[in-house]
């Protein structure tokens, strides 16, 4: 049987390392999580929502799936968002994409990839929806970052239009919608400016 033990050893001396600046650190964070933001990312390993922004433990409140996609249907996706909303209380939802993005990559091939196809199928309708800025560019690589945008900004629009940030910002809760790009070649956090506020 392979342990992994490699990952335990590693997971004691992270533990320890904290302990050691921080005594109380794990027992005080075990009562209550008091997180400000939620983060919607993509599964890439390379895209840590936590290391990204340099926050530790308690700090975000993730979800994560490929292609950072927010679907109306998806009940995991919505059901973060509604606890995150309404019993956590945080005050800004980051949608995060990032350029390079295999799922969105996949989604422009025109070959079947599986059952992922299925979960792709949305990025094909946003291709679609910009299909004309999209092919007016001959770069292929371009075309390929531009969608990685529009998905970005295409999914905090469907943030804005759940039910359950709509009932949020009726309520006048102060709640604020973000589309951030992430560059895996240089770490760094780029702001799409379509940040929402009601
Ligand atoms: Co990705």
């Amino acid at each position: 049987m392979e342990t992994l033990a490699n990952l335990f050893e590693a997971n004691k001396k992270w533990a320890q390392e904290i302990t050691k600046k921080q005594p109380n650190f794990f027992k005080e964070l075990s009562k209550q999580q008091t997180p400000k933001y939620l983060w919607i990312g993509c599964s890439d390993s390379r895209v840590p929502a936590n290391e990204i922004v340099n926050l530790p433990p308690g700090g975000i409140f993730v979800h994560r799936n490929i292609a950072n996609l927010v679907v109306h249907t998806d009940l995991n996706c919505l059901s973060v968002i509604q606890y995150a909303v309404e019993v956590l209380n945080v005050q800004h939802i980051i949608v995060c994409g990032h350029y390079g993005c295999g799922g969105i990559k996949a989604a422009m091939e025109n070959k079947p990839h599986g059952l992922i196809d299925n979960w792709l199928r949305h990025i094909k309708d946003i291709y679609r929806i910009h299909k004309t800025e999209l092919d007016a560019l001959e770069d292929e690589e371009e075309r390929f970052r531009l969608l990685c945008e529009k998905n970005v900004i295409e999914q905090v629009t469907n943030v804005c239009e759940t039910t359950i940030v709509q009932k949020a910002w009726k309520a006048g809760k102060k709640l604020s919608v973000h589309g951030w790009m992430y560059g895996i070649e240089d770490g760094i956090l780029k702001d799409m400016g379509v940040c929402t506020t009601n």
